[in-house]
């Protein structure tokens, strides 16, 4: 059967970085068939032309493509908001002991489950998620993921050096144990498979060229690490490479970075770096919480976007300070207005458009999410906050579908997420969902 959802709907289908403006309509219906947006016209005509179809009322509040998160860290949303380290002393204090604890698959399990419900409660439909060292824990999140119906792409992460001992592989065991993984999960479902070497520091030549390998001998999958986020680590990852040109050199001589490669943070680029990521069409996931929160530096997004280098957005959980890209959004905003005449004006709909359609192209998924336009799957989040809260008055007396928006991005959380759909199938409800089968 056909379902109609009734809803005022905010998306960016075209890029406003390169012009477009945000896209607003009010009592708009949304046809889907087989999760796929089929029909999209004023509600009043399309309830017309399909009498039985299923109506889902959202008339209260607004309906916003289901969010994409390019980097979060499935092991990591236990330590969320472990404050007052910068990375390197965080990462030894706070996040690989926790790590470590996903050895235990009984440990691993419980928190795949409530770290894919973080998500889906956040309002994030599709996520590029960094997995675990353990092949049995990135099982387990797989597995979860997939029963809830996230579209999610993650891998094994692998190092092989200068982390504690309990967490390091070796080349041909991260090649074998990654060849296995992909082979379970890799095209099941909404799932896809990224080749995870944590970062530089933690990874020798060899494992990047098993890395390599791995990625050449999967079909179509992604490759994501990280890069320049602090600046200690921009210096060890100096030290340790001598022979490269710099931080993404590291990455690149082995052929890592291309169309399919997103890396986080490039807080601290140079222009090399910034030209030859434009040339080779990877992605910037911005992570604007996590490089508050250890104090890794200012993004420089307008050098990023001159440049022509893709941007999109990611929590970095836990070194970002939780799962909404809500907050993220806002904290990117204040972010390039402290930069001044050097930061990049960000309106709402460039909010929305980072947080959606950014992170589809950067996960090369944009023939199917990221805009609710005819032809793309039925990935949305449904916002209405409870009567009376700050961000329902804010609703309610907003100028326009851009001051909405803005009021969104500045107040919403997932207590105003009342729905999640993903390829058409509720995978998240919250209080009183208003559904009906005719009207
Ligand atoms: N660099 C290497 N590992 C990590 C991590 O877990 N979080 C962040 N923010 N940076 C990293
Ligand atoms: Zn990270």
């Amino acid at each position: 059967m056909k379902a109609l959802f009734r809803a005022t709907v905010l998306d960016t289908p075209d890029d406003p970085f390169h012009g477009g403006a945000l896209r607003a309509e009010s009592d708009l219906g949304l046809l889907v068939q087989d999760g796929v947006i089929v029909a999209r016209a004023a509600y009043g005509t399309l309830r017309a032309a399909h009498p039985d179809s299923r109506v889902h009322d959202l008339r209260e509040g607004l309906l916003l493509p289901g969010l994409i998160d390019t980097h979060v860290h499935f092991p990591q949303l236990r330590v969320i908001g472990a404050l007052g380290r910068p990375l390197l002393d965080w990462l030894r204090e706070s996040a690989l002991p926790e790590e470590a604890r996903l050895a235990d698959t009984a440990y691993a399990q419980p928190l795949a489950q409530e770290f894919v419900q973080g998500l889906l409660a956040a309002g994030t439909t599709t996520a590029l998620v960094f997995g675990s060292h353990f092949a049995s824990a990135v099982d387990a999140f797989c597995a979860e993921a997939d029963r809830r119906g996230l579209r999610a792409t993650t891998g094994l992460v692998v190092s092989d050096r200068i982390l504690r001992p309990d967490l390091l592989t070796t080349p041909q065991r991260a090649y074998d144990e990654g060849k296995a993984l992909a082979d379970r999960w890799h095209g099941v479902g909404r799932l896809r498979y990224a080749v995870t070497p944590r970062f530089s520091v933690s990874c020798t030549d060899d494992l990047l060229e098993s890395c390599a390998a791995l990625a050449k001998d999967i079909d179509h999958a992604m490759v994501t690490s990280h890069i320049n986020e602090s600046p200690a680590e921009v210096q060890q990852v100096r030290e340790l490479f001598e022979g490269s040109a710099d931080y993404l050199d590291t990455y690149d001589r082995h052929g890592l970075v291309d169309r399919d490669c997103v890396l986080a943070h490039n807080v601290h680029p140079s222009d090399r770096e910034l030209d030859l990521l434009a040339t080779r069409e990877a992605t910037i996931s911005h992570c604007p919480t996590s490089n508050a929160a250890l104090g890794s530096g200012m993004f420089p997004m307008r050098d990023h976007l001159e440049r022509g280098v893709h941007v999109a957005l990611g929590s970095d959980v836990g070194g970002g300070t939780g799962l909404s890209l809500f907050k993220e959004g806002l904290q990117a905003y204040f972010v390039q207005q402290l930069l001044a005449d050097r930061g990049q004006p960000l309106n709402p709909a460039h909010l929305l458009h980072l947080a959606t359609a950014a992170g589809a192209r950067a996960l090369d998924l944009s023939d199917q999410v990221g805009d609710l336009s005819v032809g793309k799957q039925m990935d949305a989040v449904w916002l209405a906050p409870a009567a009376g809260t700050p961000l329902d008055i804010g609703l309610r007396h907003a100028g326009d579908a851009s001051d909405a928006l803005a009021k969104v991005f500045a107040m919403a959380h997932s207590g105003d997420v009342r729905g999640v759909w993903v390829g058409g199938d509720q995978v998240l409800e919250t209080r009183h969902l208003n559904s009906r089968s005719a009207e």
